[in-house]
């Protein structure tokens, strides 16, 4: 049997929760190994946007998900921020790919310039210098030449930078397609399989027929 795939994934404070639920519960689904790193502003956000509360304590919030998403015993932790002990904080452990999803503009650039000040950053270095799939999906706009510095100088140091900007020629009709449509374009850079919508090209999304005139 081979080894479960593991992956990292961050939620930080930017608006985009529902993204990165949705990725968390198709990672579980997949069988995909999950340590869950997130920021105090996310869990702001999460109150926010879903009226949802994130615990704090590591223990409280594994408990918490792996209830939420079904997840076997072991298959999902929730790591602090300033856990340097946890995997996600060595290069000699590293998961085989890492999403932040959402990502704030702060996190953007604080991985841009190299900071680990915390858990998500840390595990963020670690996957670059370790060439390891890092991909980021940062929500703000407009954009400033600060923000498209740091995203250009992350996609130079090997990050995928994935901003949320579903497509409409699926014809999605509901919140939850859009969101799927993102989830789907993240879980495709980690290696994932999913079932998250048709694939362009295949009959599922057969192009409309325009009438000529
Ligand atoms: C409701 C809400 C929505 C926010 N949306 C964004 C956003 O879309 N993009 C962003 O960069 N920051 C956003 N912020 C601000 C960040 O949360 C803030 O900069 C925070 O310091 C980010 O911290 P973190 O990177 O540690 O999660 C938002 C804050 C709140 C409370």
């Amino acid at each position: 049997m081979p080894r479960p795939r593991t992956v990292t994934l961050a939620f930080t404070g930017a608006s985009g929760i529902p993204y990165g639920l949705r990725l968390l519960d198709c990672l579980i689904k997949a069988g995909t190994r999950v340590h869950l790193l997130y920021s105090s502003a996310a869990q702001i956000v999460a109150r926010q946007e879903l009226d949802l509360v994130l615990p704090t304590q590591p223990a409280a919030a594994t408990a918490f998900f792996a209830e939420r998403y079904a997840a076997a015993p072991g298959q999902l932790t929730v790591y602090g921020s300033e856990d340097w002990f946890s995997p996600v904080a060595s290069g000699s452990n590293p998961a085989d790919a890492m999403a932040i999803c959402p990502c704030s503009m702060g996190a953007l650039g604080a991985i841009a310039a190299g900071l680990a000040a915390n858990l998500i950053e840390r595990a963020a270095d670690v996957m670059l210098k370790e060439r390891r799939t890092l991909v980021l999906v940062p929500r703000e706009t407009p954009l400033s030449a600060i923000h498209l510095d740091n995203m250009l100088k992350l996609a130079h140091a090997g990050a995928v930078i994935l901003p949320p900007s579903p497509g409409f020629y699926g014809h999605p009709q509901s919140v939850a397609d859009l969101v799927d449509f993102v989830a789907a374009r993240v879980l495709d850079q980690l290696g994932v399989e999913h079932a998250l919508g048709p694939r362009w090209g295949t009959q599922q999304a057969a192009p409309v027929q325009v009438q000529r005139t």
